[in-house]
């Protein structure tokens, strides 16, 4: 029996295992973890992260051939195949700080499997890593082998979040990259040979190893790119009383452009699409390429200036000042279907509004208030390490309560801020809240969810991204 191991039980590791598992029931896949407590909650009917349709996959694996364990060493030597799926957050110290990717997390991994294993191992990079990080980690293992032999492949994750149950059974593609040694080409051929149980083969695709590890930091940065994109015509499109909405399907119906990732908002989020930006960039500037370094830093700048650009559009809209006002903020993970609100950008925009002494009330139906005052309290990088290393007990933001109910949240509330497009938010009864709600009542949209003129019926103001602006917000500066 094949018998895969997993290093890190994360939004990664844990779903993809799950499915490897769901598919190869001649397969035995253990995912270990260090975290007790996410080991914990993954043999527990609460698993430590929400994800539609995971919970009936795991049900379904879990202790027939689906393990998850804190018992690292014991399944790392037992392996034939290990995938290293932990973090792989911003550097926020040393050289490259701020922009280069953390390697500690990986370098431990593997320095345990080369102090572990008794025999020859097939070691895939699941995790997002720079370019030639195979390299490294090839050294490591051969410098400690023991006389075992170890091939390294790169098997970047593409699945996103919300929807990662669909992207792993149903995948664009799989890709691999190996050594282009017979070894090398061995090693592929028994990774392709799991996909192969579900996976059509021509969706398999392999190639050498830096093309595989620089195509993860590639499609991240060109998704990206879409967004920065249209956010930048969506202030054209408020400057000139165009409609975001209406360019967007224009221009995606053209078959070379297409219509996905075509949708105006506060901007992108998430832990991957910056890390991974500012890890392309890193590498660009090491290569002695600065134009294009700048030319993907550009994408990072234009999110940054859509968060400000929106919440100048809200302390200019009221008057100019939220001092003290109380404001509704439905939504806090970076997009709709998942809990995870690393790199939110509701992260940025509540620290906006606070920074301008306002008084927020958030709801979130995945999110727990610690979680949104963690978030708010931590440093701009520390939230990609695991939860044991950062601080402990962050003070809590006096001026943030977190509810459980957007009616609560909305109660006397001078204006609501929408921030993750989560479908319930389009079925709220808005007259409700509007007659609970100080008059002039705003809605600031982040997300194009909401009936702009059903909402202006009823008698709120609102602004939703790249839509003609009410007559209210016309002399407002937003410029960031
Ligand atoms: P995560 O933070 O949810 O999970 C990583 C896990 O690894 C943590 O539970 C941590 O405790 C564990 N870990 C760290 N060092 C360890 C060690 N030495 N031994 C055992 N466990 C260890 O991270 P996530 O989101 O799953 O991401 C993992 C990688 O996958 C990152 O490189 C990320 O860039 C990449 N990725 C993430 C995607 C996403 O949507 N979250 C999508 C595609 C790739």
């Amino acid at each position: 029996m094949v018998k895969i191991c997993c290093i890190g039980a994360g939004y990664v590791g844990g779903p993809t295992m799950a499915v490897i598992a769901l598919k190869c029931p001649s397969i035995e896949v253990a995912v270990v973890d260090i975290s007790i407590s996410r080991i914990t909650a993954w043999n527990s009917d609460q698993l430590p992260i929400y994800e539609p349709g995971l919970e009936e996959v795991v049900k379904q694996c879990r202790g027939r051939n689906l393990f998850f364990s804190t018992n690292v060493e014991k399944h790392i030597s037992e392996a034939d195949i290990i995938f290293v799926s932990v973090n792989t957050p911003t550097k926020t110290r040393g050289l490259g700080a701020g922009k280069a990717a953390d390697l500690t997390y990986w370098e431990s991994a593997a320095r345990m499997i080369a102090d572990v294993s008794k025999s020859n191992k097939i070691v895939v990079e699941k995790s997002t890593v720079p370019v030639k990080t195979a390299e490294a980690i090839e050294k490591i293992l051969s410098h400690n082998s023991k006389g075992i032999s170890y091939q390294i492949l790169s098997n970047p994750e593409f699945l996103a979040e919300g929807t990662a149950i669909q992207d792993l059974l149903n995948p664009d593609r799989v890709l691999i990259g190996g050594r282009e040694t017979p070894g090398g080409q061995k090693a592929i051929k028994a990774l392709k040979d799991v996909y192969a149980h579900w996976v059509p083969e021509d969706r398999i695709i392999s190639t050498n190893l830096w093309s595989a590890e620089l195509s993860k930091l590639a499609a991240n940065a060109f998704l990206a790119q879409r967004i920065s994109s249209v956010n930048a015509m969506s202030a054209l499109c408020e400057a000139t009383g165009a409609d975001v909405s209406e360019v967007s399907h224009a221009i995606g119906k053209d078959s070379r452009i297409g219509p996905k990732f075509l949708n105006a908002s506060v901007g992108f989020g998430g832990s991957c699409f910056q890390k991974d930006i500012l890890n392309l960039i890193y590498i660009c500037e090491c290569n002695g390429l600065p134009e294009v370094a700048n030319y993907w830093k550009q994408v990072i700048k234009v999110n940054d200036y859509q968060k400000n650009r929106f919440v100048n559009r809200v302390v200019a809209s009221m008057f100019n000042t939220v001092s003290g006002k109380k404001i509704a903020i439905l939504g806090f993970a970076f997009k709709k279907d998942t809990g995870d609100t690393r790199e939110t950008p509701a992260i940025d925009v509540c620290k906006g509004l606070l920074g301008d002494k306002a008084s927020l009330s958030i709801y979130d139906p995945q999110v727990t208030g610690d979680q949104i005052q963690r978030e708010i309290s931590m440093n701009k990088f520390d939230w990609d390490h695991p939860v044991h290393l950062q601080p402990m007990s962050p003070t809590s933001v006096k001026q943030v309560n977190v509810v459980w109910d957007p009616y609560e949240a909305t109660r006397d509330a001078h204006g609501i801020c929408i921030l993750t497009e989560w479908d319930e938010f389009k079925t709220l009864d808005y007259q409700r809240i509007f007659n609970n709600m100080q008059k002039p009542a705003f809605v600031f949209d982040g997300r194009n969810i909401v009936n702009i003129e059903k909402l202006r019926e009823i008698g709120f103001i609102v602004y939703s991204i790249g839509k003609p602006l009410d007559p209210w917000l016309k002399d407002m500066p937003a410029i960031a």
